[in-house]
């Protein structure tokens, strides 16, 4: 398929590819999408394939006015309207009671849909031209980290999609908090760059409350939960201090490092080492990072396990997963 590559300021052109029931990679502050218009089940089916995504895993419906909300929703409880009031336009995703008009492929058979608000001004511009709700996964092959970057998301889809919209890096680089609503009460099926910390403040609630674990048997709340997510190719091995490094300084594999406010007195020949100053932009560089290892050839990446609060809270949840789940001793 041929690739549309469109510059910044051409998010007319892109709309009118999603309004025609194109697939069009967008730029967001998380990590950029693959969207096609939510009302738009042929369209919406092509996401599944460009991704090769299993068809049992529901999209984001990503939204730019009140008018695009109510198209999608059923009645949104009041809990999910004081988060709307705290956090949108912003990462965060909620589960809400869906539309009826809303084509059942979005949802995945499920009564309610995932929809965001995003902050970034290119995508509201983008949604607000396309004119109504655009349901986009992140950009990435199932299973892969998600595009931050714009040549990342290009070397995921072109030749896949019908367009890709140019954008800046993403802001945030994780994915969006997720949040779902049982009998009324929040729950935190994703972390990410929305805290735990900042929503029970809003809520009034307890940390802990908000903390949801998926079953070890049935079926999770949030059906994504069960796949593999972002792997690079390189195997993801985590630590928690540089003290556990040097052990492994005579292998003759190409690493690289990622470094989360520390420093190696000494660089092994062929590692390549990449230092955070903080949670924030480690959070914006992980998935980058992974990219630019998989290129150089890299086989094995270490990565430094942040503390789990905070911001930390969804970057270990990300490296945990990256790691197949293998987590450092404490
Ligand atoms: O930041 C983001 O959220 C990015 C950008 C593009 O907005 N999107 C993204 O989408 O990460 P995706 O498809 O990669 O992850 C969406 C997650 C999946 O784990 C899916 O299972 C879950 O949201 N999800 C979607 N609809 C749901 C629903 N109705 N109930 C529970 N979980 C849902
Ligand atoms: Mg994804």
């Amino acid at each position: 398929m041929k690739t549309q590559i469109l510059k910044k300021e051409q998010t007319k052109e892109a709309a009118s590819l999603i309004r025609k029931g194109g697939l069009v990679v967008f730029p967001t502050e998380t990590v950029y999408g693959l969207g096609a218009s939510a009302f738009n089940p042929t369209a919406c089916a092509r996401i599944f394939s460009a991704k090769g995504r299993p068809s049992d895993n529901p999209l984001i419906v990503h939204i730019a006015s009140e008018e695009q909300l109510v198209q999608v929703v059923g009645e949104v409880p009041e809990v999910a309207r004081v988060l709307m009031a705290a956090f949108w336009p912003g990462p965060l995703s909620l589960i809400l009671p869906r539309n009826n008009e809303l084509p059942e492929i979005v949802t995945a058979g499920q009564s309610t849909v995932a929809v965001r608000w995003p902050r970034s001004a290119q995508a509201q511009g983008f949604l607000l031209e396309c004119g109504q709700g655009v349901a986009a996964p992140s950009a990435n092959v199932s299973g892969a980290p998600s595009p931050t970057t714009f040549d990342m998301a290009k070397g995921a889809m072109l030749g896949r999609v019908d367009g890709i919209l140019m954008g800046e890096d993403a802001e945030e680089g994780l994915e969006s908090t997720i949040v779902g609503f049982e009998d009324g009460k929040a729950r935190v099926l994703r972390p990410g760059s929305v805290t735990i910390e900042q929503l029970a403040k809003v809520l009034s609630v307890k940390v802990e409350s908000l903390v949801y674990l998926a079953p070890t048997e049935g079926r999770p709340l949030s059906p994504g939960l069960k796949y593999a997510h972002y792997k690079p190719a390189a195997e993801v091995r985590l630590f928690r201090s540089v003290a556990e490094l040097p052990l492994l300084a005579e292998s003759a594999e190409k690493v690289g490092v990622l470094l989360l406010a520390s420093a190696l007195n000494r660089q092994p020949e062929g590692w390549t080492v990449v230092q955070f100053k903080d949670l924030k932009s480690y959070a914006k560089g992980l998935y980058a990072s992974f990219f630019d290892f998989d290129r150089i050839g890299c086989t094995v990446i270490w990565a430094q396990f942040p503390p789990a609060e905070g911001l930390g809270t969804a970057l270990a949840n990300r490296l945990t997963k990256a790691a197949s789940g293998v987590t450092p001793a404490k």
